[in-house]
């Protein structure tokens, strides 16, 4: 089969970055499907797992988390999917990855690919959806039913794959979403996904937000490396709840926390799948309802890029374009030549 790899970690601009490959399919056992890769998308964790060092991979490693497919085959304990079904996922960070045409994936962190959505289309969502649906639902423990309808959220980062999804749930769940974007074009695409107002980060974020008459905001969530700390600290309400997700000055002076009764919560996408949690099958079940959610029209894809076909140039020109940092929605490329 083809797929994309490499065997150094080498700057994205160097010839050898990626490379072509010709490897064996590899075969489903035990609660594993194996998946015909229709699309791929690209997200920060593909530019920081190949990040340059010395090692050399032999055999070629081959990386690459969201995708979207066809279910080719099926191991024998599996019983959530069967042969034909569509699919998307984020895949499992300590397994062989999606950048190749089959992939071996546990059903359990697999949902079924939206039905009004194109392959591509779908391969926008589901890890930047996981990681906004886990950040608000199972760390921040909002209502996903609307129970918390009418609190705020700042939103860091918005315009970004997480956030981009992360402002549509959060309206999903009836909050009130200030989101952050520095430019025009990311200002207007956060609220063309529902931002209820905007503000820059890279101007003084307090002042913002008490501008738009809030003194304080009920939950944070930190879509970004870059934490803007001393903003979240003073603007969290007291006994309200931050979640972050980047890998940047993660080194927080919690003691500010402390006069809020405040939380921080930290969301790591592949943790279930990473460390076989009892409760793993919740990615499928968080999966399926966002599936249901985008055919029921209330969620729509992230998508804003897609390139053709999955080969070693054009993931260069994918890794390149994320890592900018200043993405808007998320960058997929679709089909094999
Ligand atoms: N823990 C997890 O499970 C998990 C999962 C997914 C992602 N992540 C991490 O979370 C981060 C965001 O992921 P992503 O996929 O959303 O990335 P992304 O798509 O590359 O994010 C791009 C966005 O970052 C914004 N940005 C740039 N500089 C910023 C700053 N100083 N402060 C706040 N926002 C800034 C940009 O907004 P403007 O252009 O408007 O400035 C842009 O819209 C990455 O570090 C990623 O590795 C973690």
């Amino acid at each position: 089969m083809k797929a994309v790899g490499f065997k150094k970690y080498l700057p994205i601009k160097d010839d050898d970055s990626f490379l072509d490959l010709d490897v064996e399919k590899p075969v489903a056992t035990g609660r594993d499907i194996l998946v015909s890769v229709q699309s791929i998308s690209v997200n920060p964790v593909d530019i920081k797992v190949r990040t340059s060092k010395d090692s050399i991979e032999d055999p070629a490693r081959i990386i690459g988390f969201d995708a979207s497919g066809t279910v080719e085959s099926v191991g024998e304990d599996v019983t959530l999917f069967k042969a034909g079904d569509e699919v998307f996922y984020a895949g499992d960070l300590t397994r062989s990855g999606s950048n190749a045409q089959f992939q071996l994936v546990d059903e359990q962190i697999v949902g079924r690919k939206p039905k009004t959505l194109s392959f591509a289309q779908a391969a926008a969502l589901p890890l930047t959806a996981l990681t906004a649906y886990e950040s608000f639902f199972d760390r921040l423990n909002i209502d996903i039913s609307g129970a918390n309808k009418g609190e705020s959220i700042l939103i860091i980062g918005a315009g970004g794959g997480v956030g981009s999804i992360g402002i549509q749930l959060a309206k999903t769940a009836g909050l009130k979403v200030i989101a952050t974007a520095s430019r025009k074009e990311s200002a207007d695409w956060v609220t063309s996904l529902g931002a209820d107002h905007v503000v820059n980060h890279h101007e003084n974020m307090v002042e913002q937000v008490h501008a738009l008459g809030l003194n304080t905001v009920d939950h944070i969530a930190i879509f970004s490396d870059k934490v803007h700390w001393d903003a979240c600290v003073a603007l969290i309400r007291p006994q309200g709840g931050i979640v972050a997700i980047g890998d940047q000055n993660s080194d927080f002076p919690m003691a500010g926390l402390k006069v809020k009764s405040a939380s921080l919560h930290w969301e790591f996408m592949f943790a279930r799948a990473m460390h076989k949690t009892p409760d793993m099958i919740k990615q499928h079940e968080s999966l399926n309802y966002v599936a249901d959610r985008v055919d029921d029209g209330t969620l729509k894809t992230t998508l804003s890029e897609t390139i053709s076909p999955i080969n070693a140039s054009n993931l260069k020109k994918a890794h390149g374009l994320i890592e900018q940092g200043n993405a808007i929605g998320k960058v997929v490329l679709d089909g094999w030549s």
